[in-house]
């Protein structure tokens, strides 16, 4: 996900005005498309036990079809950056919308693996286009005042979709009908595209193209008090500011910003290998390890103790983030996150299943339950930290003119990660057993803390200008 202010904030503070229910749309677009990214995220792992009978996968295909849908989501991101500043951040938003519909679709027909993978890859290629996309668009459309809000809605919309495809995998598990499950997707998806239709667009974006009076009128939809002439001003000259930076992609690899780049890409890299999807993905087959016997067991386990946890734990980070500041959620958020993985790894000394076989113990141990209350600890403590803090960071860090590509790479990182631990999560429980997984999830959480410890300064309270100081005085 990013959140990305045009190239440069350059919607200006507005002064407290009306808003009209075209800013509802935006809000609907921006949630929406946020809620979709978490439900193909989440409903894998309710899907597989129908998928495992429907098909009789190999462990190595399992892993591909649960974690495909990173890859192709790490290629729309790549794109995402270039499409918006093309086809404009509303069209971007409506190709996104396009391929969730497609991909589910093609989901809900597959007739053998191939298939099913490929709907898998386009599904992916739209969650990461809407990951860049669509915090763009609210960042851009949404007052100055609300902008915050709006885009942590987005984390909050993306927690949202994961509890919501958890729900349909207990409505739909007990029949094993996991074309629906995947397929269901398609009428969110078309549902966005519809509402995408009508959307307004960003003005930045088309002041961007020189379409003066058009960015006017779509200012005075949202905002009809504002003074329109003014605000495409202060746009105009930051745009102008930062033509004369000349971007390209090898700018983002200089030396100069060497510093913010690090810190973004570790950030998107450690927010995956301490494993969180490693968890919401395979939810269902710890579970079942731990003793939860039933489909339905499971179902209501991983529906509450993660994606219900997930949600509300998020709402800590959208009170506190301005507070307490970004550096201490995300240092106290790993720690609970370590020691809850550790105590995951020793409970699993005691427990015979291991998720990779999908052998089930018939009734949850004391080692079971045991789990169930450390991967509680572990999803509130990720909830409030690197969820939605690493977001937040990333798109800070970079300066104006960099931030759309900076943020497109970071994203494409942090689904290159996010692959790297889905595809290989069940192999290395298979190789070296499930303690020693979680110990080395563990030890990831000690290596973040340190590296953040060191590398990341704070930015609450600061304006993205300051925070570019921090580059120069520490370099
Ligand atoms: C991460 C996703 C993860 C989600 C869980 C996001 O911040 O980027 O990979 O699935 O949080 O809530």
């Amino acid at each position: 996900m990013g959140t990305v202010i045009g190239k440069s904030g350059a919607v200006p503070p507005s002064s407290a005005g009306r808003v009209t229910p075209w800013l509802g749309v935006v809000l609907v677009v921006v949630l929406t498309a946020g809620a979709l990214f978490g439900y193909d995220q989440g409903v894998i792992s309710g899907a597989l036990a129908g998928i495992k009978k429907a098909f009789s996968p190999s462990l190595l295909m399992v892993q591909v079809i649960t974690s495909w849908v990173t890859l192709g989501a790490l290629g729309g991101s790549l794109v995402a950056g270039e499409l918006g500043e093309f086809l404009g951040r509303k069209r971007t938003v409506l190709v996104a919308a396009a391929l969730f519909t497609a991909g589910a679709a093609v989901q809900y027909v597959a007739s053998d693996t191939v298939m099913l993978v490929a709907g898998r890859l386009i599904v992916g290629a739209g969650v990461g286009m809407a990951a860049v996309a669509a915090p763009i668009y609210a960042a851009e459309l949404a007052p100055a005042r609300v902008r915050g809000r709006f885009v942590s809605g987005y984390q909050l919309a993306i927690t949202i979709g994961i509890f919501l495809a958890y729900l349909v995998n207990g409505q739909l598990s007990a029949q094993g009908n996991w074309r629906l499950m995947l397929g269901a997707a398609a009428v969110p998806g078309l549902a966005l595209f519809v509402v995408g239709l009508f959307a307004p667009e960003s003005p930045r974006w088309l002041m961007l193209k020189n379409r003066r009076a058009d960015a006017a009128s779509e200012l005075h939809k949202v905002e009809p008090d504002v003074a329109a002439d003014e605000r495409l001003l202060t746009i105009e000259q930051s745009l102008a500011k930062d033509d004369a930076h000349a971007t390209h992609w090898g700018e983002l690899f200089s030396k100069q910003w060497r510093r913010p780049l690090l810190v973004a890409l570790g950030l998107a890299i450690f927010q995956q290998i301490t494993g969180i999807n490693a968890i919401i993905y395979y939810a269902n087959q710890i579970f079942s390890a731990a003793g939860f016997a039933t489909e339905a067991a499971r179902a209501s386990v991983t529906l509450w103790a993660i994606g219900g946890v997930n949600v509300v734990a998020t709402f800590i980070a959208i009170a506190f983030i301005d507070h307490i500041g970004r550096r201490k959620l995300l240092l106290v958020g790993l720690v609970g996150m370590g020691l809850s993985l550790a105590v995951v790894g020793v409970a699993f000394e005691f427990i015979s299943g291991s998720p990779a076989s999908g052998t089930a113990n018939a009734t949850p141990s004391m080692a079971g339950v045991v789990t169930v209350g450390a991967l509680v600890v572990f999803i509130t403590c990720f909830a409030f930290s690197l969820g939605p803090v690493v977001w937040t960071v990333i798109n800070e860090v970079f300066p104006a003119p960099l931030r759309s590509r900076g943020v497109a790479l970071a994203t494409a990182v942090n689904w290159g990660s996010a692959w790297l631990v889905s595809q290989f999560f069940l192999s290395l429980v298979t190789a070296i057993g499930s303690s020693l997984t979680f110990g080395l999830l563990a030890l990831f959480c000690v290596a973040g803390w340190l590296w953040i410890y060191r590398a990341v300064p704070e930015t609450k309270g600061l304006t993205l200008e300051q925070v570019q100081k921090l580059w120069s005085a520490k370099a």
